[in-house]
C-alpha cells in the first residue's frame, strides 16, 4: 500500500503508528478516501488543484492539518501544470471555512510564489509543511501524555489521528503516546454524529494500530464521565482564537461543559498552525454549515420523515475557560486565555 517513491520521513512509523493517508507521488497526491472507511480502503489520485479542492470539500481528506497539507500540494500541482496560481489559491481557500490550517498553508505557499519559487522549490515547501506537522504531532504526543496520570481513562471526539494529519495525530497522538507509556489505560471514542468520524475513522485507526478503544454514542458522554471511567477528555482543534477559544467538531463544546461538571480534565491538542492570532475570540470564527442531508439520512438512505428540515453546523466553539490545558508543539498552556496564549504566540495580528 505504501508507495516507494514518496519522501521517507513520511513513512517513519512504529508499532502503534502505521498509517499515512496523504502521499505525494511526484506528479499527484494519493489520498485514502475517508468517505469509504472503514470497510473499503480505496485511494484516489488528485492531479490538479481543483481536484484537491473538491477532495477537501467532499471530505475525501479531512481534519485541519491534513487539509492544509493537501492544499499545499494543490498549489504545487497548479504550478507544475502552469495553471493560474491566483485562481488555484482562491479555489483551494474556499474549499472549507473553519480550519485555519488551510488558510495558513496557502499563505505560506503564497509567500513562496511571491518570492519567485519554481515548481520544485514549491514541492520542497509542501514537503516541509508535511514533515513539520509530523514532528509537531510527535512532540505534542509526548507533552500531552506526560500530563495524564498513569492508568487513566480518556474520551476523545471526532478523528484527530493519522487520517487527519500528516501522521501520528494531535489528540490521537497524545493517546498513542499515552497508551505506549501506560498513562492511558482506557480509550473511549464518541461516534461523532452525523459524519461518524469517531465511529468510522477513529475506531478503525486505533484498532489497526493495536490500541484498544470502546465506542460510545455522543449522547453517552455525560453518563460515562459520571461513571468515573474517564479522567480526561482529549480533543483536537480546527481554529484557536487569540483568547484560547477553540473551534472543533460539533459536540466538543457540550463535552467541555460536561467535563467541568464532573471534574474531568479537558485537553485541547493542536499544532501552532491551528492558532489564529488574527481571530480575537471564538465569536469571530466562521462555523461551517453542511448539507442537512448528512442528518436526514445515512449512506444514501433517508432516515427522517420526508419534508422534515435539519440544521447541520459541523463545528462549535469551546470557550477558553472550559479548557484546562492547550498542548501545542511550542508549549503547554494551562488555563489558556488572551494573556497565556499571547505569552507563547505573540501579539494578536491585526489584519
Ligand atoms: O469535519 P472534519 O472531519 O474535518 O473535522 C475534524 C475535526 O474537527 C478535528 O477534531 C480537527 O480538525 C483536528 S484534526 C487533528
Amino acid at each position: 500500500m505504501q508507495p516507494s517513491t514518496t519522501a521517507s520521513s513520511a513513512f517513519d512509523t512504529s508499532a502503534h503508528d502505521t498509517l499515512r493517508a496523504l502521499q505525494w507521488l511526484g506528479d499527484r497526491l494519493h489520498l485514502l478516501d475517508q468517505r469509504r472507511l472503514p470497510f473499503e480502503e480505496a485511494w484516489i489520485d488528485c492531479h490538479g488543484s481543483r481536484e484537491i479542492a473538491r477532495a477537501i470539500r467532499d471530505l475525501v481528506v479531512r481534519g485541519a492539518p491534513a487539509i492544509g497539507i493537501a492544499a499545499a500540494w494543490g498549489v504545487v500541482l497548479a504550478a507544475q501544470r502552469g495553471d493560474d496560481l491566483d485562481d488555484a489559491l482562491a479555489t483551494l481557500r474556499a474549499a472549507r471555512p473553519t480550519a485555519v490550517n488551510l488558510m495558513w498553508a496557502l499563505d505560506r505557499m503564497r509567500v513562496c510564489i511571491d518570492a519567485g519559487m519554481d515548481g520544485e522549490a514549491l514541492a520542497r515547501e509542501a514537503q516541509a509543511i508535511q514533515a513539520e506537522d509530523l514532528a509537531a504531532n510527535r512532540a505534542m504526543g509526548a507533552m500531552g501524555a506526560a500530563l495524564i496520570q498513569p492508568g487513566s481513562g480518556v474520551l476523545t471526539h471526532c478523528n484527530t489521528g493519522s487520517l487527519a494529519t500528516s501522521g501520528f495525530g494531535t489528540a490521537l497522538g497524545v493517546i498513542r503516546a499515552g497508551y505506549e507509556s501506560g498513562n492511558i489505560a482506557r480509550v473511549f471514542a464518541g461516534e461523532t454524529r452525523p459524519w461518524l468520524q469517531g465511529a468510522r475513522l477513529t475506531m478503525w485507526e486505533l484498532q489497526r494500530d493495536g490500541i484498544p478503544a470502546t465506542l460510545v454514542a455522543d449522547s453517552a458522554a455525560s453518563h460515562l464521565m459520571k461513571s468515573g471511567k474517564v479522567q480526561w477528555v482529549v480533543v483536537g482543534a480546527d481554529r484557536i482564537a487569540a483568547n484560547g477559544d477553540t473551534a472543533n467538531k460539533i459536540g466538543t463544546y457540550q463535552l467541555a461543559i460536561a467535563a467541568k461538571h464532573h471534574g474531568v480534565k479537558f485537553m485541547v491538542v493542536a499544532p501552532s498552525t491551528t492558532v489564529d492570532m488574527a481571530t480575537p475570540s471564538g465569536d469571530a470564527i466562521e462555523i461551517e454549515l453542511r448539507d442537512p442531508a448528512e442528518l436526514l439520512g445515512y449512506a444514501g438512505r433517508r432516515t427522517v420523515a420526508d419534508g422534515a428540515q435539519a440544521w447541520n453546523p459541523v463545528f462549535d466553539v469551546t470557550p477558553h475557560d472550559l479548557i484546562d490545558v492547550l498542548v501545542t508543539e511550542r508549549a503547554v498552556i494551562t488555563q489558556p486565555d488572551a494573556a497565556t496564549v499571547r505569552a507563547v504566540f505573540g501579539m494578536p495580528d491585526t489584519h
